[in-house]
Parts: C-alpha cells; sequence; structure tokens
C-alpha cells in the first residue's frame, strides 16, 4: 500500500470529459489530481516562446533538462506554471492542443514528463489523467480508468468549451481537429494512447458529468475500502 491511498489513472483521448471528471473525483476523495496534459501542453509552450524547431530534438532535450513546471491545485482550480509564468490559459488554445500532440511524441519530452509524474505520484492519493498513465507511467496503478466518447460528441464539447473562452472556431473544424489529435496520439511509437487491458472502460458519449463520476467514484471507494 501507498502511504497516501491509491494511484488512480484516468486515461483517454481529447474531450471525453477527463479533466472535469478528475477534478471532481480527486475532490470527492480528497485526493490530488495531476493533469500530466497540462504539463505536455506547458513544455510545448516554452518550445515555442524559445523559437525552438521541434524536429531539433537535441535542442528541445536541453530545454526539457532545464524546465521547471509546476501544478499548482489550490482552491481545486489548476494553475499550471513554466518556468515561473503562469501559462494556464495560453496553453489552451487550439494551436496549442495540435502543438502539444506533436511534441508529446518526442522522447526526451516523455522521459523527462513521466520522471517527473512519477515523483508527484508515487506516494499515492491522486488521481492521474492522461494517454498512458495506466500503460507506461504507472501500469501498477490500483486503479485505471478508460475514459472515452464518440469523435462527435467529444468535438461538441470542445467546441462548446473553446467558444466559451471566446475562441472563433466552426464546430466542424474542432471535430476535425479533435480527431487529427486522436490519430496522432494513438499512432506515436513511444507510448501511445491505448486503453490498458486491466482498465475499466466508461463510455461518455450518453451519460452527465454526475453520472459519470458517481460510477467511478463508487468504483474508487469500493477499492480504497478493499485496500
Ligand atoms: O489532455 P490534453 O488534451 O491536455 O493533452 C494534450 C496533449 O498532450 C495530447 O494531445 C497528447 C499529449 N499527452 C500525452 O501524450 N500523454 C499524456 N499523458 C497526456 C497528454
Amino acid at each position: 500500500a501507498r502511504p497516501n491511498g491509491l494511484i488512480i489513472a484516468i486515461d483517454g483521448p481529447s474531450g471525453a470529459g477527463k479533466s472535469t471528471i478528475a477534478r471532481l473525483l480527486a475532490k470527492r476523495l480528497g485526493y490530488l489530481q495531476i493533469d500530466t496534459g497540462a504539463m505536455y501542453r506547458a513544455v510545448a509552450f516554452l518550445v515555442g516562446q524559445a523559437g525552438i524547431d521541434p524536429g531539433d530534438v537535441a535542442a528541445v532535450e536541453r530545454l526539457c533538462n532545464n524546465a521547471d513546471i509546476r501544478l499548482d491545485n489550490a482552491n481545486c482550480s489548476l494553475r499550471v506554471y513554466a518556468n515561473g509564468q503562469d501559462v494556464t490559459e495560453s496553453i489552451r488554445t487550439p494551436e496549442m492542443s495540435l502543438m502539444t500532440s506533436r511534441i508529446s511524441a518526442l522522447r526526451p519530452v516523455r522521459e523527462s514528463m513521466m520522471l517527473l509524474q512519477r515523483r508527484l505520484g508515487q506516494d499515492g492519493g491522486v488521481v492521474l489523467e492522461g494517454r498512458d498513465i495506466g500503460t507506461a507511467v504507472f501500469p501498477d496503478a490500483e486503479l485505471k480508468f478508460f475514459l472515452f466518447a464518440s469523435p462527435e460528441e467529444r468535438g461538441k464539447r470542445r467546441y462548446a468549451e473553446l467558444v466559451g473562452n471566446g475562441e472563433r472556431v466552426t464546430l466542424e473544424e474542432t471535430i476535425e481537429a479533435v480527431t487529427r489529435r486522436d490519430r496522432q496520439d494513438s499512432q506515436r511509437d513511444i507510448a501511445p494512447l491505448r486503453q490498458a487491458e486491466d482498465a475499466i472502460p466508461v463510455d461518455s458519449s450518453h451519460s452527465s458529468i454526475d453520472e459519470v463520476l458517481n460510477k467511478m467514484e463508487d468504483i474508487a471507494r469500493g477499492k480504497i475500502q478493499q485496500a
């Protein structure tokens, strides 16, 4: 058993509701939420800011070795810092999403973020959300979920979110971007998006956040009692 509780992994494609569910589940359980996508986004931000060509893997590696990425979950709202700069909002644009999907396929990026994620999560009492938590980062996590929904549904949700943030996008291009990112994330060589064999699949296409959350909380509480 781990000192602070279970490691709960939530993997799945973009727009399936992982961030919302991870935040609320962590809150209900009194666990820490670790948004690993935000870490990759922060690295992508730094790569762009430094004007590094993503094809220059040695330069990306140097940047990763010196990057200071922090997540601050105070008051149940997540703030993300990259080398001391608050990048919470700037990492959420559609351009940054595609850029992150590309940057996150690079070996030095995955290696450095994986080390950081293991360090943050190893004592348990955490909900980690991402693409490869149950398969690569914590294959021995006590509880794994694979959260998914149809591409149309995920596109619609992402669209509503982006429009809410004042982005000027169309539904069609949002569905297209979501599908493209899925393809990139699932087909890369290192730690692609994949359901772990021992992960519990959860389809959020036709369920409300509360329904999904209640189901996952019940399963988590059952596991916590057994532990
Ligand atoms: O979850 P998100 O949309 O914020 O993730 C942004 C990108 O980061 C996503 O397209 C793929 C990558 N990612 C990853 O490769 N591994 C993770 N554990 C989390 C995210």
